[in-house]
């Protein structure tokens, strides 16, 4: 595992979009596997400027999103549909055919999971998985629990999972109760993981996820296992390293 602490905000985005854009420029086709939530912003701005200035095209890149709410319609602003749009994929070339987002509106939720699982398996392998860290230690909607699932699947969010999201909503009662969610199989099963967290507020979660015992009750230990996991965190986020 490699950990990189950054002191400057701008930085941690640089040194997270040029292992992005260093990926796909190596190889165009690359498989990215891309999170939303606060965390990522800055970083999917430096990378639709590096597109800007010509320094990379996702033309022949496919992208699969970890996670959507279920129930909010595509075009609400809070939707992981509106805001990969909004944050990146308005902005540059990759093809629409080539993205990915579980639809967390699909009359059938089951059969959806069952339909992203078998898009994944045609793509074989996520090359770069981006992850942020959610505050009980969740990793896309893998919420803690007695056991993980592997798959895409239906899952129930946790009352402080809401609570923390609400902040992008009039009010937590409009925070969806549901979401789908790529299992940690599929997460683990990436070539490369790209984790970020930035903030004094996760300062202790991360340090747990990264040093502590490996449980289910906290997902993110897992990544401890992956053989090619590089951690950005910002200065207050990385305090206890
Ligand atoms: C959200 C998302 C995760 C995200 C995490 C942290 O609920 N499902 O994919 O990484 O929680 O979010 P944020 O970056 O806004 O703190």
């Amino acid at each position: 595992m490699n950990i990189h602490t950054f002191e400057n905000e701008q930085e941690l985005n640089e040194a997270g979009a040029g292992i992005i854009t260093g990926l796909v420029q190596m190889q165009p086709g690359a498989v990215l596997g891309l999170a939303t939530g606060g965390t990522p912003v800055g970083i999917y701005e430096e990378l639709v400027k590096a597109y800007k200035k010509g320094r990379v095209s996702f033309k022949k890149s496919t992208t699969f999103n970890l996670d959507e709410y279920v129930g909010l319609p595509e075009d609400h602003v809070e939707s992981y549909h509106a805001y990969m749009k909004q944050h990146l994929f308005d902005h540059i070339d990759i093809p629409a055919g080539q993205i990915h987002i579980p639809d967390g509106n699909a009359p059938d939720l089951i059969e959806e999971c069952k339909r992203y699982n078998k898009e994944l398996e045609k793509a074989k392998q996520i090359d770069l998985q981006i992850l942020g860290l959610g505050h009980n230690g969740h990793i896309g909607f893998n919420e803690p629990d007695h056991s993980l699932v592997s798959g895409t699947h239906l899952v129930e969010l946790k009352q402080e999972t809401r609570e923390a999201n609400a902040r992008f909503f009039a009010s937590i009662d409009e925070v969806p109760t549901h979401a789908l969610t790529m299992g940690v199989g599929t997460i683990l099963k990436a070539k490369s993981i790209l984790l970020v967290v930035r903030g004094e507020d996760k300062a202790e979660i991360v340090h747990r996820a990264l040093t502590g015992p490996i449980q289910t009750e906290i997902p993110a230990t897992l990544l401890q296992t992956h053989p090619h996991l590089v951690v950005l965190l910002d200065a207050a986020a990385g305090r206890y390293f």
